[in-house]
């Protein structure tokens, strides 16, 4: 790999600085952490499965018409993407009751909402990432009225398409996070759907078993990580072989 210059270095990912202005190379890293990176492992192949996973669900959003950072995938575990300004703030939308919602509201693992529900959190791991109202966003200027608004469309239009392609290959989307930057496009500025969509950061659940297909294998210890983020992308059509062809890093 030729050196380049470190942007930044996340949990998952490391950004590095892109071919032209504008753009950055986002790399998948195949670590995982759970409980704000008290848990911590390597899962080899995660990172090439999260980067082919993302890859198909940002392309099939640019095609949908919901702008993306996504430009294209460069090779196994890296990505071309628009540089934008992170906005401060995780987006979570949910559709079925699980992980924090349960425990903050009283609710059943696997009960469904009445509707889905979009959620905010603070982007700042020092805080774990604390649960804020639209009011927080606006009076800390995180993000204007204007983003939100576009952010919960986008949320929502996402939710939609994401849920249909799910349900279309026996998959269940429980919830999953997403998060916004500010495209500068010379006077104008674009919110756009950033960072990656894979289950990492969804909650998957096989319709027929409600066998987890996602992170919380990772988190609960019910072993078989990789093998299930290969089966969504099995499912998903973008991976003809099991989880060793996501080892081969020859594989392009
Ligand atoms: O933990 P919680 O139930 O709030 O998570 C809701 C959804 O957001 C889950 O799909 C989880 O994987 C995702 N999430 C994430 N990154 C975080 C927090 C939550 O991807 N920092």
């Amino acid at each position: 790999m030729a050196r380049r210059k470190k942007i930044y270095e996340g949990k998952a990912k490391i950004m590095y600085e892109g071919p032209e202005p504008g753009t950055l190379v986002q790399y998948f890293k195949d670590d995982a952490t759970a409980f704000n990176a008290q848990k911590r492992a390597t899962l080899e192949g995660k990172g090439v499965l999260n980067n082919r996973i993302s890859e198909f669900i940002m392309t099939q959003l640019n095609r949908i018409g919901v702008p993306t950072h996504f430009i294209r995938r460069l090779n196994m575990r890296e990505q071309l993407v628009r540089e934008v300004e992170i906005i401060p703030v995780e987006v979570i939308c949910r559709n079925v009751a699980a992980g924090t919602i349960c425990k903050r509201l009283g609710l059943e693992e696997g009960e469904p909402l009445p509707r889905s529900i979009v959620e905010f959190c603070y982007k700042n791991d020092a805080l774990q990432d604390p649960l804020v109202a639209e009011e927080h966003i606006t009076a800390f200027n995180w993000a204007t009225t204007q983003e939100i608004d576009d952010i919960i469309s986008l949320t929502l239009r996402i939710n939609d398409f994401m849920s249909g392609m799910f349900a279309a290959v026996g998959i269940r989307l429980i919830d999953f996070k997403l998060e916004f930057g500010r495209l500068y496009e010379g006077d104008m500025v674009r919110t756009v759907l950033a960072d990656e969509i894979s289950p990492d950061s969804c909650r998957l659940w096989d319709i027929e078993t409600n066998e987890k297909m996602d992170k919380d294998r990772f988190r609960r210890d019910l072993g078989n990580v990789t093998e299930a983020y290969a089966e969504v992308a099995r499912r998903l059509g973008i991976m003809r072989e099991g989880p060793r062809a996501a080892n081969d890093e020859t594989l392009q």
